[in-house]
C-alpha cells in the first residue's frame, strides 16, 4: 500500500510509521515540519510531506498518489473543537479529490455514537462525522488509554523517582491498556480491510486489569516495589494546571474543567469507556496482542 500516515510526528502516527514501514509498505509522512532533509531521504520507502491543517491547500499535494490515508489528529482537549473539525472536513475533501480508497480514523480515545458534553469526546464524534460525510469510506478506531502513557511526563517520574505508579483511575477501574504500537498494527490491519468501512471500532489490550495490576507488573519489570496510588480526578486536575502555566487563565480553567468532566466520566460511567472485549475484534482484525506485562518489560523504569 502507499499509505499518507497524518500526524507522523506524534507518538501515535510515529508508530505506525515504523509499523507501515517494517511491513514493506510505502508511506508518506506527514506533519507541519518534516524532520530535515537528510533524514527524510534516508529511507526509499519513506517521503516526510508538509501537512498543516490549519491550510488546507497543503493537503491536496500530501495525497497525491496514496491509496489509504491513516488519520492522526491533535489533541481535542488542547485545541479549538470547530478548527479540528474543519481539519478533518479539508482531510476528507482532499481524500476524496485525489481518490484516496480508505481513511482509518484514529480517534484517539473512545467515543461513543452520540455526544456525552464533554469537548474532548464530542469533537472527535463530529470529526469522524465530518470525515465520512466525505464520501471516502471510513473505518474509525477508537482506543481506550495507551500503556505509553505511562513513559510521559505526569506518570513516568513518580515511577522512577518515588515507586509509585500514581493515575487517575479509581481502585476497582477495570482498564484494557493498549500499546501505541498494537493500534498501529491494528490500523494497518484495517487498511488492508476496505469492506470494514463504515465501522466504529472501539479497540484495546487484551485484558481489563486494574491499578494494582498495573503496579504488579512494574514490580516485576523494574525489580523494585510499585505501588499504586488512585489519584483523585481533582488531584489530577491541579497537577495537569500546572503544567499549563503558558495559557491564559480563562483557557486553562476551561480546559481543566472539561479534563475533570472526562476523567469522571472514564472512573464512573456505567457505558464503561475503558473497557472492550477485543475477541470479535480480533476475528476481523487479527493482531497480536500485547499484555501489559509483557509491553512494561521492555521498558526501562529508571532515569539515565
Ligand atoms: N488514549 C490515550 O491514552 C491518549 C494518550 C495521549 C493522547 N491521547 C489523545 O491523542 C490525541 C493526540 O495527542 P497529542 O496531541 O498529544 O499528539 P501528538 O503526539 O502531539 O501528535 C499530534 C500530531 O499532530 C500533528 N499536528 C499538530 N498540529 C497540526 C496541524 N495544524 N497540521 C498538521 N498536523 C498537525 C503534530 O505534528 P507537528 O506538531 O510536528 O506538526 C503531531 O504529529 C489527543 O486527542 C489526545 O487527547 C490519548
Amino acid at each position: 500500500m502507499r499509505l499518507l500516515i497524518l500526524g507522523a510526528s506524534g507518538d501515535q502516527g510515529a508508530a505506525q510509521v515504523q509499523a507501515a514501514l517494517a511491513a514493506g509498505h510505502s508511506v508518506k509522512a506527514a506533519c507541519r515540519r518534516p524532520p530535515l532533509l537528510e533524514h527524510a531521504t534516508s529511507m526509499e520507502a519513506l517521503e516526510w510531506v508538509s501537512v498543516d491543517y490549519r491550510q488546507p491547500t497543503t493537503l491536496a499535494p500530501a495525497m497525491q498518489g496514496v491509496n489509504v490515508v491513516l488519520a492522526n489528529f491533535p489533541s481535542s482537549s488542547f485545541n479549538d473543537g470547530p478548527t479540528l473539525v474543519r481539519a478533518a472536513m479539508a482531510t476528507g475533501v482532499a481524500a476524496h479529490a485525489a481518490g484516496v480508497a480508505l481513511i482509518v480514523f484514529n480517534t484517539s480515545l473512545p467515543v461513543m455514537e452520540t455526544p456525552r458534553g464533554f469537548a474532548a469526546h464530542d469533537v472527535r464524534l463530529q470529526m469522524r462525522e465530518a470525515l465520512e460525510q466525505s464520501g471516502v469510506p471510513v473505518i474509525s478506531l477508537q482506543p481506550v488509554v495507551f500503556m505509553d502513557n505511562l513513559l510521559r511526563g505526569w506518570a513516568f517520574p513518580h515511577i522512577a523517582d518515588r515507586n509509585r505508579f500514581v493515575y487517575p483511575h479509581e481502585a476497582n477501574l477495570e482498564v484494557c491498556w493498549i500499546c501505541q504500537d498494537d493500534l498501529a498494527a491494528l490500523m494497518l490491519a484495517a487498511a488492508a480491510r476496505p469492506d470494514l468501512a463504515g465501522r466504529h471500532i472501539a479497540v484495546g489490550g487484551p485484558a481489563p486489569i486494574r491499578g494494582t495490576d498495573v503496579a504488579a507488573a512494574l514490580t516485576q519489570a523494574s525489580g523494585r516495589e510499585i505501588r499504586f496510588e488512585s489519584q483523585s480526578v481533582e488531584a489530577f486536575c491541579l497537577a495537569m494546571e500546572a503544567l499549563m502555566q503558558s495559557r491564559a487563565p480563562e483557557e486553562r480553567s476551561r480546559m481543566i474543567r472539561e479534563l475533570g468532566n472526562i476523567y469522571r466520566w472514564y472512573n464512573t460511567s456505567a457505558e464503561r469507556p475503558f473497557y472492550v472485549d477485543m475477541t470479535p475484534v480480533l476475528r476481523e482484525l487479527p493482531v497480536r496482542l500485547t499484555s501489559f506485562a509483557e509491553w512494561s518489560a521492555r521498558q526501562h523504569w529508571r532515569r539515565e
